[in-house]
């Protein structure tokens, strides 16, 4: 049975997140990619005898979609950050993109930064929808509770307490998320938009 595997990440020292929550962030992640998998194997397994397995292949089909995206929210996470901090390109079609859906980059800015203080555990996200080609900005519950379909995550940022609470306590939410924006690569967040 084909696998997800865990992906390695080269984080540089960042500003405010240290390194020990990085580390512990990462062993969540690989239990993301360890439980993904499990679903899929213990699903096939249960399927031998689907009839007397159907309520627990149910609810384990209903599970996937927390492990999978999960892994998935993670690898956009910890990839934005590879490389260390770069300021936007002013000329580049993220630019542009972010300009005609929000009139400047700082109005969306500030919106997103609303977002992320959303309250509760879940995603900040910024999608590309490639049926209206724009951009559209959501708030993820939990790992997958307002996943937009068919969109592409280009900036996503994890405001599940166990990113920020041991660096900065529960009352420095905000401050992570400006630090957030201090340590990101757009360079990166760019080449995904390309
Ligand atoms: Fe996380």
């Amino acid at each position: 049975m084909k696998t997800f595997e865990t992906k390695t990440f080269d984080i540089p020292e960042l500003k405010g997140i240290s390194k020990k929550s990085i580390e512990e962030h990462l062993k969540l992640y690989s239990g993301y990619v360890k439980n993904a998998n499990n679903v899929l194997a213990k699903i096939a397994e249960l399927s031998k005898d689907a009839e007397n397995n159907a309520y627990v292949i149910g609810e384990l089909h209903r599970r996937f979609a927390f492990e999978y995206n999960g892994m998935r929210n993670h690898e956009s996470y910890f990839a934005s950050f590879q490389g260390g901090a770069k300021a936007i390109d002013e000329k580049s079609a993220l630019m542009e993109a972010i300009k005609k859906e929000y009139g400047s980059f700082d109005a969306w800015l500030s919106s997103f930064k609303g977002l992320a203080m959303t309250r509760g555990i879940g995603w900040a996200m910024l999608y590309y929808d490639r049926n209206d080609s724009r951009l559209i900005m959501s708030w993820v519950d939990e790992q997958h509770l307002g996943q937009l379909n068919a969109c592409d995550i280009i900036l996503g940022l994890d405001m599940w307490e166990h990113s920020y609470v041991a660096d900065y306590q529960p009352s420095g939410k905000k401050q992570y998320v400006e630090d957030f924006f201090a340590n990101l690569n757009w360079e990166i967040v760019e080449k995904r938009f390309h």
